[in-house]
């Protein structure tokens, strides 16, 4: 195993090195469910590629039944990438929670995410100063699917805990409530939910931890989502109870077409002349849409163009320009010379109509095949084109050939692809990414996430100068 610790080590690598003894842990696209098929086929030492803090959570949730299962078993996880990227070993971590912190873990982290503002280490560090918390978390550990009640021992506790979390030491969070409004510069997002919300929220966290606890199990017996789940536009939506009211039971807002434009852009299965036709079809009413979902991309871009596009002068590429949200801000900035390049050529009206580009490129990105010349541009942005079905991960290939040497490519993506999205996940799009690194076409200057990418979606910003 030491060689494990090596920086550079890949999974592709380690399993290589260990013929026969490696399981790599199968994530599902939209549970996070670690499968044990190797395990089964009598692999002992595991490594786990993820970027998602929740893999590691759950697998120290499931550990303690797992290695009941597959005694010997070892776990380790390669966590991040970059300057962050480092390796965890699952069976330490266990021994020095010990069973019940374990088992309790996913609960934890289930319950603690959503409180606006609260980071895990002062959750952790409330857990610590608040210890008799520890039996709610073990009752929802043990008591799978099981909703509690407003008068049940467990949720006054938790109910306890979120007053601490908070700073005080008061039972109710109604009266924390009342108490931390009347002071100066609290908004609502700084104080904690409401009883009726802090019930739901406590509910819908048993749920999660439930499908991750039983995550090694081929056929679960979820039942369906109550709680004040929420259909978003593609995905089941934990509302963040401090800053939207949560609706009772499972509310389906899709009342209009608007997901169905969204889930079919991003849904697989098209033929490349299907996936144009359905952008040209959206390009009239897509900024709308987006808008409607709180997409911040194009502003998240602008920050990154403003640190990084210093010369407006340039010239520079919206790789995926589609209707050209950025054209808007490429404008007020003054940039002179800024192309759009989309496969969608309605889109590309669309952005026509921004005056703000110089140069419309009709073109498919596939890995490779890009007829723009190379050392062409002093930097290039991709907002939101790594998204289900839309771009292959080496496609920077070309990036890396048609931008200058010590030009930079920036991209703007939402993070949850990085887990779910089978042809990015596992490292496959980090991998792409790093490939390119090591083989010094260009390096990485920064990784960073913002927040509110697509309502609660986090996006995550890569960015590269091109050697
Ligand atoms: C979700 S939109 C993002 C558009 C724009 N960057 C924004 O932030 O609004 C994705 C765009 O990528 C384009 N696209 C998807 N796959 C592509 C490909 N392989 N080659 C060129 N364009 C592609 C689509 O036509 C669409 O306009």
């Amino acid at each position: 195993m030491i060689t494990l610790t090596a920086k550079k080590f890949t999974l592709h690598q380690a399993s290589l090195m260990y013929p026969g003894h490696l399981l790599s842990l199968c994530q599902s696209a939209t549970m996070k469910r670690p499968t044990p098929g190797c395990a089964l086929k009598g692999s002992r030492v595991i490594l786990v590629r993820t970027v998602d803090t929740d893999v590691i959570v759950i697998l120290v949730g499931i550990f303690c039944n797992l290695i009941a299962c597959y005694p010997g078993t070892c776990i380790w996880v390669a966590f991040g990438m970059g300057k962050h990227f480092q390796y965890f070993n699952i069976n330490t971590i266990c021994h020095n929670l010990r069973e019940d912190k374990s088992r309790e873990l996913p609960v934890f982290h289930a319950f603690t995410s959503q409180f606006f503002g609260k980071a895990k280490h002062s959750a952790w560090e409330t857990w610590n100063s608040f210890p008799a918390v520890t039996e709610a978390f073990l009752f929802m550990a043990h008591h799978l699917f099981k909703s509690l009640g407003v008068n049940s021992s467990q949720f006054q506790l938790l109910e306890e805990f979120t007053c601490h979390l908070y700073y005080k030491t008061l039972r109710s969070v109604t009266k924390l409530r009342q108490d931390l409004f009347l002071r100066k510069a609290r908004t609502m997002d700084n104080i904690p939910p409401t009883q009726d919300a802090l019930l739901q929220h406590s509910n819908r966290s048993i749920y999660q931890a439930s499908n991750w606890t039983t995550s090694l199990q081929p056929q679960q017996n979820a039942p369906s989502p109550v709680h004040g789940h929420q259909s978003g536009p593609y995905y089941l939506k934990h509302p963040r109870m401090t800053t939207e009211p949560a609706p009772y039971g499972h509310e389906d807002t899709n009342t209009d077409d608007r997901p169905s434009r969204f889930k079919k852009a991003i849904s697989g299965g098209f033929s490349v002349a299907e996936k144009i036709a359905h952008y040209d079809a959206w390009a009239n009413t897509y900024d709308e849409d987006m808008r409607s979902y709180g997409f911040t991309g194009p502003e998240i871009a602008v920050e990154y163009m403003k640190r990084y596009f210093k010369d407006t002068s340039g010239k520079y590429l919206d790789c995926g320009a589609g209707t050209g949200l950025l054209g808007v801000h490429i404008k007020e900035l003054g940039y002179t010379d800024f192309h759009a390049l989309d496969a969608s050529s309605v889109a590309l009206e669309k952005a026509k109509s921004r005056q703000a580009y110089t140069k419309f490129i009709e073109e498919f990105i596939t890995t490779g095949k890009l007829s723009i010349e190379t050392d062409t541009y002093d930097g290039l942005v991709c907002c939101g084109c790594f998204v289900p079905g839309h771009l292959e991960p080496d496609c920077v290939e070309d990036w890396c050939r048609i931008v200058k040497p010590g030009g930079i490519v920036f991209i703007v993506l939402c993070q949850r692809w990085l887990s779910q999205e089978p042809a990015y996940n596992e490292g496959k799009l980090e991998g792409a990414f790093q490939k390119r690194v090591d083989e010094c076409k260009w390096e990485l200057v920064v990784r960073e996430q913002r927040d509110k990418y697509l309502t609660e979606d986090v996006a995550e910003v890569f960015v590269f100068k091109v050697k």
